[in-house]
């Protein structure tokens, strides 16, 4: 498509989604989380021009926009190409000048389910104009160059666990990532266990007020229990019994959302453990508790998951079920024995259309590689 819109050979970069196994919204918390990418991704095809032209083609949307090199926008739009046109401004900042350019994008990852298409738009764009104005980055600077993008020109505060699952995920291996320094340990996926993405087809957006929301609440219960113990900064740092002790100067809401995540990051290190040493029972137990967690405490699911999670239990194979990304709809994960992943498929999503009447996307995926060229 590229070829024939542009007329020039591009090179291509692919870019995954991502699924968190566990450790939602801890991340911005400086804390842990365990994502791994999965097999949707984004296309990114890149060539240079000759007419001082920036051109984006979005292949999903049959939409391009062109701008002129050296004047990209520098106010979001509210449309698609903020990513795109965000990640090109970032490595100007950086102080690489953006030469005229065709950008072609394409992408399988379901839109608006808390998958991460939105980190792969942007890290397949990142690698592809890395690659044309010849930027070095390594992985743990790719990424934060993407979340920059996010973060200061698209105008949400997302933490940095999809871009750089995007960017340094491994094949067959959930990542648990520690969000203070990004260093990481990989914790490889047994392969007679399954990656099973259940879509509640309940949409969920980041940008939207409620994960700001809550990030506020976070950060509330840091800045008291701070007071208190300065060296305390960030939710990573602090205990249950700081909340015993100080959760009475915090709003009710702030105290239970530091309540879910000081016992997520618990969780999500325990849990990197519990999958290195192939104990899925424990797994699976830390699984549930987190989702009920991040319903309850952090009151970040909705009906239709909680709904998704309750079925998926009584199934045979599962091994862990919970509500997956940044909250309020989108997908559950369920980690199941891969001999029983298509009769789990099949049931799950027969019960959740008797229970809600909406008909959900259910995909088996496996645990795949980071952002790469493609030959
Ligand atoms: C979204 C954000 C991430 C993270 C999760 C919640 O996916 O982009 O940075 O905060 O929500 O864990």
């Amino acid at each position: 498509m590229h070829r024939e819109r542009y007329g020039a050979e591009p090179r291509v970069f692919a870019a995954p989604g991502r699924v968190n196994l566990i450790g939602e919204h801890t991340d911005y918390a400086e804390g842990f989380v365990m994502p791994a990418a999965i097999d949707f991704a984004t296309l990114a095809g890149i060539s240079p021009r000759t007419d001082g032209k920036i051109a984006i083609w979005a292949e999903n949307y049959g939409e391009e926009r062109v701008f002129e090199a050296g004047a990209l926008p520098e106010e979001r739009s509210g449309h698609w190409s903020d990513y795109p046109v965000g990640v090109l401004r970032m490595l100007e900042e950086d102080g690489h000048r953006i030469p005229p350019l065709s950008l072609t994008l394409w992408g399988d990852v379901p839109l608006g389910s808390g998958l991460s298409s939105s980190a792969a738009v942007e890290v397949a764009t990142a690698l592809a104009a890395a690659d044309l104005v010849g930027a070095q980055y390594d992985g743990p600077g790719l990424a934060r160059l993407c979340q920059r993008a996010e973060n200061r020109f698209v105008g949400s505060s997302c933490g940095i666990m999809d871009q750089f699952v995007s960017v340094n995920a491994r094949e067959g291996c959930a990542l648990l990532l520690d969000c203070r320094d990004l260093s990481y340990r990989l914790a490889p996926i047994p392969a007679d266990v399954a990656l099973v993405i259940a879509n509640t087809m309940v949409r969920h957006a980041v940008t939207g007020g409620e994960y700001t929301s809550r990030r506020a609440e976070v950060e509330e219960a840091a800045a008291v229990i701070g007071r208190h113990r300065p060296e305390v900064k960030f939710l990573r740092d602090a205990t249950v019994e700081d909340l015993e002790r100080w959760g009475g100067e915090m709003s009710p809401n702030a105290l239970k959302r530091a309540r879910h995540v000081i016992t997520e990051n618990t969780r999500t290190v325990a849990a990197a453990e519990a999958l290195i040493q192939k104990d899925l029972h424990e797994l699976g137990r830390l699984i549930a508790e987190a989702h009920w967690s991040y319903s309850r405490d952090f009151e970040a699911s909705c009906e239709e998951a909680d709904a998704m999670v309750e079925l998926a239990q009584g199934l045979p194979g599962l091994i862990g079920a919970r509500l997956t990304g940044g909250g309020f709809g989108g997908c559950t994960v369920n980690l199941v024995e891969a001999q029983q992943a298509e009769a789990f498929r099949a049931s799950l999503g027969e019960s959740y259309r008797l229970r809600t009447g909406i008909e959900a996307q259910i995909h088996i995926c496996h645990a795949s590689a980071g952002a790469h060229r493609v030959e």
